[in-house]
């Protein structure tokens, strides 16, 4: 047996709030006229960005921790921004802010940082275009910095190449101005959470078996939205605790919604105990986790799984360097324009760290059971991996060194207490 020299992982915590449903809860609550009340609110950076973006509209938002207040004179008020909207690391932000820009009938410019301007955006800019929208960016169109010349839309048929909430938001968003009916046809589910919040600000939606249709010229209505906890930040702890012998963890007011549950599917697959109970019946399902230590065997990742779990593969690859057996992670190629290569970034910290880990073009594979060493690894700026290498070390006897960690803050703010917490026993 492996000894590890650190106390089990023990007591109660609730995560903060979804990342993707926060910044949903912003963009609608400012596209509608009036005010909306959010509570459970993200305030990670990538959040607070999308905020910041829509100040430079005109909108009024003001942000207390997790309660937020969005006023505003709904979109056909905004203004023209005088400065670059700035969408930082955010993914999200830049791509749903493309769509909601389209059907404007001012000029913008959307930039962001580093990481931003290494991902594609011809993803949302080409349906965006057959409705009519005028963008212009680098790269032949399709990178930032990208300007938006508002214009009016009309109504697409579009099928989706690609599993990606992003871009079918950003379709969704554009066609809320578009004239017609817009019709998006999804072979594998992507997250669902514009679908379950739009009807909450007025709108009427349709989406049964991966086909969407959304009419053009709906009048938005303000909200309250109480955002439940991001099931992607609670995966750090999910592991941890499965992961660190004695362990037994509460993580409360999880969202649960089905998009999204990938990673509870995967590691029941691998043998790992967690449990379910007091799920809410609100649109965005909300419930309290139970998780405890356990023997975990390899396993395959694949298929229709993948977009349900994709943030949470780099802890997963993680959980799988602790499995009896091979682990194969396919079909998710989607990780390599994340917010690094996140193929290429997990692969080289988990080989520093001693892991037996290689990558594939579509994802990696993993032997384990090893016992993972101290050392120096990198996050390459993404949040993600930075709480990976937090939790590898938790394993190892040397220290783990993780360069580059701040960008921790752009989805968990408070990592590390919550760690601290679970870690002597608090609840
Ligand atoms: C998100 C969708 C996913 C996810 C990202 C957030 C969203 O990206 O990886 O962290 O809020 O819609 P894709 O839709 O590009 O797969």
């Amino acid at each position: 047996m492996r000894k590890i020299n650190i106390e089990p992982l023990r007591g109660s915590i609730r995560v903060p709030g979804d990342k993707s449903i926060s910044h949903r809860a912003v963009m609608f609550g400012a596209m509608a006229k009036g005010r909306t009340t959010i509570s459970g609110f993200l305030p990670g950076d990538d959040c607070l960005s999308t905020i910041s973006c829509f100040r430079k509209l005109g909108v009024t938002v003001s942000q207390n921790g997790s309660d937020v207040v969005v006023e505003s004179p709904g979109m056909n008020g905004w203004t023209e921004p005088e400065d670059i909207l700035d969408t930082g690391n955010s993914g999200t932000t830049t791509r749903l802010l493309l769509g909601i820009l389209a059907g404007t009938d001012f000029h913008s410019v959307l930039n962001g940082d580093a990481s931003i301007a290494k991902r594609p955006m011809d993803r949302v800019i080409g349906p965006l275009r057959k409705m009519g929208a005028d963008i212009r960016g680098r790269s032949g169109g399709s990178m930032t910095p990208i300007a938006v010349q508002g214009s009016p839309l009309k109504a697409i048929d579009y099928e989706m190449p690609i599993a990606s909430a992003q871009v079918k938001s950003a379709i969704i968003l554009a066609a809320l101005k578009a004239e017609g009916t817009t019709v998006i046809r999804e072979k594998l589910a992507s997250r669902n959470h514009t679908e379950k919040l739009l009807p909450q600000f007025g709108v009427e939606i349709e989406g049964e078996d991966g086909v969407i249709r959304v009419r053009g010229g709906q009048e938005m209505k303000p909200a309250e939205v109480a955002v439940p906890g991001d099931i992607s930040s609670a995966a750090f702890f999910i592991a941890a605790a499965l992961m660190v012998p004695g362990s037994e963890i509460r993580l409360t007011d999880v969202g649960v919604n089905p998009t999204r549950t990938g990673i509870i599917d995967a590691v029941r697959q691998m043998g790992g105990t967690i449990r379910i109970e007091d799920a809410t019946d609100s649109p965005e399902q909300a419930a309290t986790l139970t998780i405890r230590s356990s023997g975990l065997k390899g396993t395959t990742i694949g298929g229709e799984l993948i977009p349900r779990l994709i943030d949470e593969l780099p802890v997963i690859a993680l959980l799988a360097t602790q499995a009896e057996g091979k682990t194969v992670i396919r079909d998710a190629e989607e990780l390599r324009v994340k917010e690094t290569d996140r193929i290429q970034s997990v692969v080289t910290g988990l080989k520093r760290l001693g892991a037996d880990a290689e990558a594939t073009p579509d994802g990696m594979v993993i032997h384990g059971p090893v016992r993972l060493k101290g050392a120096e690894v990198d996050t390459f700026g993404d949040h993600r991996l930075g709480m990976t290498w937090a939790i590898a070390g938790l394993l190892t006897d040397e220290e783990v060194r993780i360069r580059n960690r701040e960008c921790i803050s752009v989805s968990y703010p408070t990592f590390f207490d919550h760690l601290n917490k679970l870690q002597n026993g608090l609840s």
